[in-house]
């Protein structure tokens, strides 16, 4: 707010709070206007957002515009609802509360997209591995999906939310999003039967026969013309140009599909869409006797079909009523009508079972499984709530009733945990609370509620009562009942202005935000809800299994009532109230600018409408009644410390006290101000808008003196090789300039008010540098130079980013892969001298170097008791001559044995293994020595092999010999029988050369394969 409270005359005020008239209504919109006018959709009233729908796409949602209002503070920055979204993500982490954004408005208002916006802002900008990123997959794909079941095109929206929602999204330990969970809020499931002229049924059947391919279409018994369905056609408006239907339907099913829904599942769930619109076809001739009879035959086959029940008794079922009669079960005819009504009845409870279906399968694929704490409560939450504004239009009906029941209890709310947050900072800072005067619409809300007095009780009376109960029988027992209520009026009770506007069907209520007048017409079947018995007990026998899961049998023998929806709508919202009072709440109040969906286009008339329907007005009264504007004192003595001569440049005591000094300089008076145990409350903006401007000219007047100290501070810096440069010298005529040279200049003296600034910013900068340049793998040595004061913490951070890596790299090593590596280390710790080891590091060590096949069977016959681990050729040089002879080496468990052929030759056990010796060059030659006074063995054996490295770091690890291996920078000294001695020399040569020399000893050329 502070960055923009110099440009209110051409952009109005960020925060209404700062409106001097803040009680009119009048500045209140034209503050919208200006804001508008500039493409400024964003104001606040305090903490709570005002959004206006600007309909055209702004560029104000870019990943940069993320970055922008990541971790900074609410007030410093434009207002915008990413930093409602991060205020609610930082007050999340920090003081891990769960919090929750509320979006109202109404219809075409924004809320959907601006709960969109907030989830695309965690999506982007929260940490992320791999399983974080298929929940934000998830968690932003149940969009789509839940829209195109459950929006549709009205006359207000052409993407109209058409139920309410409620989302937790939820946070691990670290901040990453990892789950979520979903409630939805009474869908106007009459709009599948339905829809007024120029609006739609809900998009999925739209996109279906748009998008659906061939042979789908086939199977659904479909045709690809909405034109030919009867529930498509009531509005007269199967293309919209804002929508393609088939392009949706692509975005819809892969939505499905990366949400986890199977093929068969999806297949399930569109034979139910597809037998909604057959339904719709199904058509009754009147028989003789008056009662109907289906005429539409192929109709019921595909229903039968696609819903898996049987044809014959739906179709009985569809123009029958079962009663009970003296005990006795009879099915009695129903005329046209009620046969119509039956069949949509139908079509309205698959629909709308289906719809909570749905939303409990997203929700099962968004769950949050806690591997690590299974059983505790790890996560954090934030929740969004998308839900109908207040809806008030020229007849309004059962469902505007239940909407506007549910905005005067998110008003209650809204006034309970505003005051009472308003109360704690009183109190917190120390400052006796000001009563504030303000309307409690608890009155409305009982009006509504109270049990048996209520209209939610009175309506289910008469819904429930025997008799001949009509919507006019309701009217008139309101009457009776709730007559004498302020908050209440029908045309009986009205004086004669009031009568002339309310019809003798109507009843008005008098909300917080106005009136409304409900037309009763329809509340009791609308509320009752019915569908017959046997309607429900063909759908309970069903096949199909989503089917299945939404008509439960239990149903049938549950001898209990179900609840009315309005009952289940108030137990549902009284659910919802304490989800959201154990929550930290955020506002969104969205308004949409025009009826038109046009860019640019102010109706003040329809703003001041919603201005008045959303209570802002009340919001603002609220939020204003003590004072317009408070700051922590470090804050405000920052900001203001150049307007008196005690606080500038700096002030030394304690911060209260300064700023007191500064106030008293500036002449505010006692009513105008109060100080706090931290903070300074200004009661006027006028006041703070003084200082404001007061300011503004300050800066001006000291712009060439603060020059001058820059350029000498500049020179000193200079003197002081400290690198300042002139580039920076050259921005001397911002003042805040000045305070950052001289941070700098503090930069390396402990923490003092000239450098905190500074070295809070060169810390914040390294932590976020680092965040971006974090090593990609633990191959990766980059690590960002960190500032002096924070070299300890870099190499803590440090060691923890490498543990981590490495921790997350053990995890996910395949054990193949893990022994491969073991082998690996092993051998670098035995061989790293050896000439030929390099060449061998980036060769795999293989299981074996000989198969079965290449073993005689014999010798794998004598080891009929133990497997070969390990095997390769090679050449042993005897005693005597050193006459080569090829040989196989095999590793067994405790031994290793030297074949010939089909002959075990000589078995060596590891236990009797003295050690190996080779040379330091790349000649793969190798003794084993064993022990001299064992009788049976002939003295140490000499081999050559071409896989040195690979074959004794095998078998110095079976042997459990690693620290036995001797590699030899000269002759081998090895014994030949009976404890005499012999040598073998290494020289380098051209080639490998193994003879026996004149000298007796066995020679060993072997060319060099790195230099050293
Ligand atoms: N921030 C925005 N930027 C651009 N266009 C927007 C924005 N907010 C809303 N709109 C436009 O307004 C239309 C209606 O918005 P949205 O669907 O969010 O309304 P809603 O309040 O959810 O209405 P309903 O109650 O009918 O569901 C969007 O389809 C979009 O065209
Ligand atoms: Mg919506």
């Amino acid at each position: 707010m502070e960055s923009a409270l110099t440009a209110r005359d051409r952009v109005g005020v960020q925060d209404f709070v700062l409106l001097e008239n803040y009680t009119s209504e009048a500045a209140f919109v034209e503050n919208l206007r200006r804001r508008f006018k500039e493409n400024l959709i964003y104001t606040y009233i305090g903490s709570v957002l005002v959004s206006m729908n600007p309909y055209k796409e702004l560029e104000i949602y870019s990943r940069q515009h993320m970055d922008r209002y990541r971790g900074v503070s609410f007030f410093e920055i434009s207002p915008h609802i990413y930093a409602v979204s991060d205020n609610a993500y930082r007050s999340m982490r920090t003081e891990r509360r769960d919090q929750c954004i509320l979006i109202s408005g109404e219809s075409g208002a924004g809320k959907t997209e601006a709960s969109k916006k907030v989830l695309q802002y965690y999506a982007v900008t929260c940490p992320a591995s791999e399983q974080v990123q298929t929940v934000k997959d998830r968690l932003l794909q149940s969009n789509p999906v839940l829209e195109a079941f459950g929006n549709a095109k009205t006359l207000r929206n052409d993407n109209s939310s058409r139920f309410g929602k409620y989302m937790d999204v939820q946070f691990d330990f670290r901040g990453a999003p990892v789950g979520g969970h979903i409630l939805n809020y009474l869908l106007e499931k009459s709009r599948v039967v339905h829809q007024n002229h120029g609006e739609r049924n809900f998009h999925i059947f739209y996109q279906l026969i748009e998008g659906g391919e061939e042979d789908l279409l086939r199977r659904l018994g479909l045709e690809r013309n909405p034109q030919l369905y009867q529930y498509l056609v009531k509005g007269n408006c199967p293309k919209v140009s804002s929508i393609n239907d088939r392009n949706e339907w692509k975005v819809v099913r892969k939505a499905l599909s990366i949400i986890g829904f199977c093929e068969e599942e999806v297949e399930e769930l569109l034979n139910i869409i597809a037998s909604v619109l057959h339904l719709g076809n199904v058509h009754f001739e009147e028989e003789d006797s008056g009662s109907a009879a289906v005429t539409t035959e192929t109709q019921i086959k595909y229903l039968a079909r696609l819903l898996a029940v049987d044809g014959t008794l739906l179709k009985e079922a569809l123009t029958h009523k079962k009663i009970t009669a003296k005990g006795e079960e009879l099915m009695s005819p129903l005329n046209l009508e009620q046969a119509a009504s039956a069949r949509d009845a139908l079509s309205k409870a698959v629909y709308g079972r289906t719809f909570t279906w749905l939303v409990n399968k997203i929700n099962a694929s968004l769950a949050y499984k806690d591997e690590v704490y299974p059983t505790s409560r790890s996560a954090s939450v934030i929740g969004l709530l998308d839900i109908y504004g207040f809806e008030v239009f020229q007849h309004n009906s059962f469902e505007q009733f239940c909407i506007n029941y549910c905005n005067e209890k998110l008003q209650q709310l809204f006034i309970e945990l505003t005051l009472k947050s308003e109360q704690e900072e009183y109190e917190s800072e120390g400052i006796a609370w000001e009563p504030v005067p303000f309307f409690n619409n608890k009155i409305i809300c009982d009006l509504v509620e109270e049990k048996f007095r209520g209209i939610i009780s009175i309506l289910d009376e008469e819904c429930l009562r025997p008799g001949d109960a009509s919507d006019i029988t309701f009217l008139e027992k309101l009457e009776d009942t709730v007559g004498g209520h302020p908050h209440f009026v029908t045309h009986k009770l009205a004086d004669g202005k009031v009568r002339k506007v309310l019809g003798r069907d109507e009843f008005r209520l008098l909300h917080y935000a106005g009136e409304v007048n409900y037309s009763v017409n329809g509340f009791l079947d609308k509320n009752n809800d019915l569908l017959f018995r046997n309607l429900k007990e063909v759908m309970c026998q069903s096949e199909n299994n989503i089917v299945t899961q939404c008509f439960d049998r239990d149903e049938l023998t549950d001898k209990k009532r179900p609840e009315t929806t309005a009952t289940q709508f108030k137990n549902s919202l009284a659910k919802l109230m304490e989800i959201l009072m154990s929550k930290e709440p955020s506002y969104i109040r969205c308004i949409k600018p025009n009826d038109a969906k046009q860019p640019g286009r102010f109706d003040e008339m329809l703003i001041r409408h919603q201005v008045k329907y959303l209570g802002l007005m009340e919001n603002l009264r609220v939020r204003r009644a003590g004072f317009a504007y408070r700051r922590r004192y470090e804050v405000f003595l920052q900001r203001y410390k150049p307007l008196c001569p005690e606080t500038w440049p700096n002030w030394d005591g304690r911060l209260a006290d300064g700023v007191s000094t500064l106030v008293k300089h500036l002449g505010y008076k006692p009513d105008e101000f109060k100080l706090g145990r931290s903070k300074i409350f200004i009661r006027f903006p006028k006041t703070l808008f003084a200082t404001e401007d007061a300011l503004e000219v300050k800066k001006h007047s000291i712009g060439e003196r603060v020059g001058m100290v820059v350029v000498v501070i500049g020179i000193r810096c200079y003197v002081l090789s400290l690198r300042v440069s002139l580039t920076a010298i050259a921005i001397q005529s911002w003042w805040r300039g000045v305070l950052d040279r001289a941070c700098f200049i503090y930069r390396n003296h402990p923490r003092c008010p000239e450098n905190e600034y500074f070295l809070d910013y060169v810390r914040y900068s390294f932590l976020m540098n680092l965040r971006r340049n974090l090593p990609k793998n633990v191959l990766d040595k980059s690590w960002p130079k960190p500032p002096p004061a924070l070299i300890e913490a870099s190499e803590h951070l440090r060691k923890m980013c490498m543990q981590n890596m490495v921790r997350i790299y053990c995890r996910k090593t395949q054990p193949e892969w893990k022994n491969q590596m073991e082998q690996k280390v092993t051998a670098s710790e035995i061989f790293r001298d050896k000439d030929s080891y390099p060449q061998s590091v980036p060769k795999l060590f293989v299981g074996t170097r000989l198969s079965t096949e290449e073993i005689n069977p014999k010798v794998l016959q004598a080891l009929a008791n133990d497997k070969v681990k390990y095997a390769v050729a090679v050449t042993k040089y005897d005693r005597k001559g050193y006459r080569p002879r090829s040989r196989q080496l095999l590793l067994m468990s405790t031994f290793a044995v030297i074949v010939e052929q089909g002959k075990l030759k000589q078995r060596i056990d590891y236990s009797a293994l003295r050690g190996i010796s080779v040379s330091s060059l790349s000649d793969g030659v190798f003794v084993l020595h064993l022990p001299f006074e064992d009788k049976k063995q002939k003295g140490d054996v000499v081999l050559q092999t071409d896989h040195l490295i690979e074959a004794l770091t095998k078998l110095a690890i079976s042997a459990d010999k690693v620290s036995c291996v001797n590699v030899s920078q000269d002759s081998i000294k090895f014994t030949v029988g009976r404890g005499k001695e012999a040598l073998i020399d290494f020289t380098v040569g051209p080639e490998l050369l193994i003879t026996k020399a004149k000298n007796g000893h066995l020679s060993v050329t072997a060319p060099r394969l790195n230099s050293r």
